[in-house]
């Protein structure tokens, strides 16, 4: 993989947080993601790659553009496969909260996991935890397992979960231990990516969210020297059969970080559509808008915060090819 597609990729997420940053508090999601996807498809084909969407919008005949199977770039080389999330958290940009993210994974082709749009359940740690924690263990034990291997109590761990009833049983059970919990209305890419970042202040994702999320967050984790296991949650034959078509044979198997996204080459970048821990949100003043990202390859473990800002009198319709 080129190492210069690092910056190309800077680009794409940084045209569609600000396309849907417009829409910010407005609470019309279909509206901020419609805008995130045409800014994010239209940047995508200037870069020199031979892409292909395997996590996107959706099947072909459901999702006009960035659809799985899509093509993307303007070259024959190099061979990769994308995953996006143009709007990581419709919800929250149409109600103007807090943690939405424009996101985009690349890896090598054949690399990356082609998860169908169901829930896996998940647990996420960064670096300083890698290796000690296990899906198939208690919620208890996974807590403790993080807080020795940070130096800390379990008391001062905080494990970030997204607030749903299905929770309800982690939930009692990280308090129960006398771990903190940080619950998060939507975003669990946001949350899992925290995790190796000490300033967010949490240590430890659970629960259950998107299982396309679940590859992009690995794929982050996979930059970071962190780790994500997950497990698919297909709620009836035809979600097993989907798992079957994609490749997934044994939909109860814990997925590890080499079946989510193998190889030694990734790029992660996302960036904040409205304020987070991690990132700031878009922010419009007269004729320029400032936007912030994270950018990340695995193969040289580079981490990079890029502060943009964006003239809005030459590029009105915020779509930054540098053409
Ligand atoms: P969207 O941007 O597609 O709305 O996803 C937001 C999100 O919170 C994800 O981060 C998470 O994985 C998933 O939704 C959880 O799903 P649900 O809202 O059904 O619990």
């Amino acid at each position: 993989m080129e190492r210069s597609l690092s910056m190309e990729i800077v680009r794409v997420t940084e045209a569609a947080a600000l396309a849907s940053a417009r829409w910010m508090g407005r609470g019309e999601k279909e509206e901020a993601d419609n805008a995130a996807t045409e800014a994010m498809r239209t940047v995508f084909d200037t870069i020199p790659m031979d892409g292909r969407v395997v996590i996107g919008e959706g099947e072909r005949d459901e999702a006009p553009m960035l659809y799985i199977g899509e093509e993307l770039g303007s070259a024959d080389h190099p061979q990769v496969d994308i995953a996006v999330d143009p709007v990581e958290g419709t919800n929250i940009v149409a109600e103007g909260s807090w943690n939405a993210l424009a996101v985009v994974a690349i890896a090598d082709r054949g690399k990356m996991l082609h998860a169908p749009d169901m829930y896996m359940q998940k647990i996420a740690v960064g670096p300083e935890a890698v290796g000690k924690i296990d899906l198939n263990a208690s919620v208890t034990d996974n807590l403790k397992a993080v807080a020795k291997a940070k130096g800390k109590d379990v008391e001062d761990v905080v494990a970030v979960v997204l607030n749903r009833p299905r929770h309800q049983k982690i939930i009692d059970e990280i308090r129960e231990a006398g771990a903190r919990i940080k619950l998060i209305p939507e975003g669990d890419v946001a949350g899992a990516i925290n995790t190796a970042f000490d300033h967010t202040g949490v240590d430890i994702l659970f629960g259950e969210g998107g299982a396309p999320e679940g590859v992009l967050a690995a794929v982050g984790l996979k930059c970071l020297g962190g780790e994500l296991q997950g497990r698919l949650v297909p709620k009836n034959d035809e979600q097993v059969e989907r798992c079957r078509k994609m490749g997934i044979t044994d939909v109860n198997k814990v997925l590890t970080m080499d079946d989510l996204c193998g190889g030694d080459d990734a790029i992660f970048a996302a960036t904040g559509i409205t304020d987070g821990e991690l990132l700031k949100g878009v922010q419009f003043k007269g004729n320029v808008a400032t936007t912030e990202t994270l950018v990340m390859r695995a193969k040289s473990g580079t981490v990079r915060f890029i502060d943009g800002k964006h003239s809005l009198k030459k590029k009105p319709n915020l779509v930054f090819t540098d053409k």
